[in-house]
Formats: C-alpha cells, structure tokens, sequence
C-alpha cells in the first residue's frame, strides 16, 4: 500500500490510537494485523467534514442521505469494521474485492493489509459516492485501490478471481457473480439478512459450497439495485411509535392494530444471564418462523409489556395472530415470555416460546449455528435443523458445538 501520511497532527493520531487500544481491550481487535491498519489510516481524511472527536468516536458517520433522511452512505462504525476485517482475515498478497465503496476508508485498510503484492477493488453503485472515496484515498497514498462504479451485485469481473470478498452493505442473498469470482478457499464476510436478522457471516467457499466460520450480530444500510429486497414496515398502533418490519411477501396486515386487542403472555422459564447477547436466538426465531420480523419502540414503554429488545425485538406474524418476545425480571437474571395478540394469538405465543425453550436446550453454552449456503439447484443438506430459501441460494442451518466453528 502506500504511505497513509497522517499530516493532520497529533490530536488526530492520539484520539486513533485511543480509539484503536479500547478497540483491542474489549476484544473486538484481536490480531496485530488489523490493529496495525487502523492505527496507520487516517479515518479522519475519509470524513473531513467531521470533527476530529466524530471522526474517531466509536460510531458510524453517516455521508450521505435521500430525501427522506434516510442513509444512503457512510464510513461504518469502527468496531464493526474491526469485527469484519477481523472475520475476513486478510494477508499480504491477497486479491480482495470490496462491494460498498463508502467513503473509502475500509478500502484503505484493506489496501494497508494486502500491501503491495496484493490488490484491492472497491465497488459503489453511486457516482458521486466513487468520486468521493477516489479523491480520500488518493490524499491518502491509497492511489492503488481501484474504485469503480457498478452494481455490486455484480462484482466486479475485471480483476477476478479475489482471495477475500467483502460486502460492507446489508445483502439479501449471495448472487452468483460473488461465488463465480471468489477462489475456491476463499473467503466471504457479507452482513446476510435472514427474514431483517441481520449477522456479519464469515463463509469458507470450498467445494461449492459456502459454510459460516463465525456469524457477529451487525446493522447495515440495505443494498440497492439488483439486489435490493425491499421489506414492509407496519405501524403496529396507531399513535405510538411502534414499527413491525418484515420480509415483502408475508401478509402483514394482522400486526396492524393488532396490539390494541386483548394478549395473553407465555412465560417460557428460559432466563438470560446479566449481558447475554441474544442475538443468537434472534436468528433461531428468524429460521424457524416465515412470518419473523423486528419490532421496534423505540420511545417510552407504550403500555406494553417490557420488550426484549427495544430495537429489532423479535416478532411473528401468521394471518390475524401476531407475537413478540417480551421479558421480566427474575432473582437470577431475566425470563423471556411470549405475548400473543389475534384469535388465534395465545396458540401462535405458545409456539414461539415452544421455539425458545428448544433455542435453549440446544442452542445455549458450548453451541453455535452454523450456516451452510448452497447455490439454487444444488444438492442441498435436507437433514438441517433449519431450511431458508433465497433466490440465488439455499440457506442450511446447523447447530455445531463451538469449537466447530474455526475463528
Ligand atoms: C455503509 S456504506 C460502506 C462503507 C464503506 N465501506 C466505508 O469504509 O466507508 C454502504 C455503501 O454501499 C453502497 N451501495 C448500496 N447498494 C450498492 C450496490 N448494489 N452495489 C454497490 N454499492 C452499493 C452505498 O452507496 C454506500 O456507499
């Protein structure tokens, strides 16, 4: 790579270099080698209309936005950045293609970690997006990353195969120029959405086939263009803010209104310890139930019942019935409870905390899921705990004891 002259003072690389330490001393940065990029790149030059403070708190910075105010670029908070590369493991001398061009900052830390026998290619759907992250990294010394625009679902076939695919915006499915373009033994980090879960999956392409390594719960804007799989968003009631949002074809109209009619709660005895990442039964619940989706409320307690989780909290819609997970507080931690709405909503609740309770049994200390993705018209692992069809791929779920999973 070139040199990534940080010009801008010892403010910038003080604030870097604290940034990068609480990153290693909570785990997230966990090998010299992405430590070293992200202490050499300036992320500051990447977002210059920031203050020096934003440009290195722990947060995304949003660069661009439509006229809704929703975001349609930005440089990716730190530590999921990190968690990527990190998931992607990068060496000198690697081919590496990026899809989410951004601002160009993870480009430059590719580009620092590949150095100067390897390549990196970074592609944006959006002109002025490219531009951007073409004049930061030639400011930078990253002249050598080419940026070109395209639609990632694409790739990018000028320059295949790559040793490292990674896309840095929220996909559907695995379309079929990123498996043409990866080595067999390469490696693919994409945030896959499973029915609006979302993971940063870490796959092995070997044989034909994509099998997860590891799966990091992660937020990511969605992907536009070919790929774009457009949900639908309910408002739950009328005059709080409460959002149910699913996969498009799922006939949602049950949600709508469905919590201003009478509920009864399944308590399921399953209790999460004091910070339990739940995430992992998120996606469970995602595989196991078509009608999945996240529940958001975001402000106040609504009346309702204390929701899991205030952002995506896990929901089910079939027909009229509706569920969402709900909790309370136990001597030894919090008990998860389903509470039903609809005709048919206490019968829908009890299925869910039925799944949960199995979640439990089979999915809790020393087990993991793992992710098996077949490309459609593949032969296909039938015996899976769980099955998820996309347009491109097959999704098989297994649960593997942990030390299956290779990180
Ligand atoms: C979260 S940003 C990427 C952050 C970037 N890696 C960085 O370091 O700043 C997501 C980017 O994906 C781009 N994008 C959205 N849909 C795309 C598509 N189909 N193909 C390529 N890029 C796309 C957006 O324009 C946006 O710039």
């Amino acid at each position: 790579m070139g040199d990534h002259t940080d010009t801008s003072g010892d403010e910038a690389r003080l604030l870097r270099t604290r940034l990068v330490g609480s990153l290693r001393s909570n785990g997230v940065i966990r090998t010299e080698a992405v430590e070293a990029a992200m202490l050499a790149v300036p992320r500051h030059r990447f977002v210059p209309e920031a203050p020096l403070h934003i440009a290195y708190a722990d947060d995304v910075y949003v660069t661009k936005r439509d006229s809704d105010g929703e975001a349609l670029s930005s440089a990716s908070q730190p530590s999921i950045v990190a968690e990527m590369l990190e998931q992607l493991d990068v060496r000198p001398g690697h081919r590496v293609l990026e899809i989410g061009a951004g601002t160009g900052y993870n480009a430059a830390l590719l580009d620092s970690m590949v150095g100067p026998r390897g390549s990196v290619t970074t592609v944006d759907i959006d002109a002025d997006t490219v531009r951007r992250a073409r004049k930061a990294l030639d400011e930078v010394g990253g002249e050598r990353v080419r940026v070109v625009q395209g639609d990632g679902q694409l790739g990018c076939a000028d320059g295949a195969p790559y040793d490292r695919l990674i896309a840095t915006v929220g996909t559907w499915d695995l379309p079929p120029a990123w498996w043409d373009q990866l080595v067999d033994g390469g490696r693919l980090v994409a945030p896959l959405s499973i029915r609006g879960c979302e993971h940063s999956v870490a796959f092995d392409h070997v044989d034909g086939v994509m099998r997860s390594r590891s799966i990091v719960s992660c937020g990511f804007m969605p992907m536009r263009g070919l790929g774009s799989q457009e949900g639908r968003t309910v408002e739950l009631s009328e005059g709080r803010i409460m959002t149910f949002h699913v996969e498009h074809e799922v006939g949602a109209d049950g949600a709508r209104g469905a919590l201003d009619g009478r509920g009864m709660t399944a308590w399921t005895g399953v209790q999460l310890n004091q910070n339990e990442d739940a995430t992992q039964l998120s996606l469970w619940l995602a595989c196991a139930f078509v009608g999945y989706g996240r529940m958001s409320a975001p402000f106040g307690d609504h009346g309702l019942q204390r929701l899991l989780m205030r952002w995506a909290n896990p929901a089910v819609v079939e027909g009229e019935d509706f569920a969402y997970l709900v909790c309370r507080r136990t001597r030894s931690g919090t008990e998860i409870g389903v509470r039903g709405h609809g005709p048919s909503g206490a019968a829908l609740a009890a299925r869910v905390a039925a799944e949960v309770r199995e979640w439990d049994t089979e999915c809790r200390d020393g087990v993991n899921l793992q992710l098996t993705a077949y490309r459609r018209g593949h032969a296909f692992d039938e015996a899976a705990r769980f099955t998820v069809p996309k347009r491109h791929t097959a999704l098989a779920i297994q649960v593997v004891p942990v030390n299956a999973e290779l990180h």
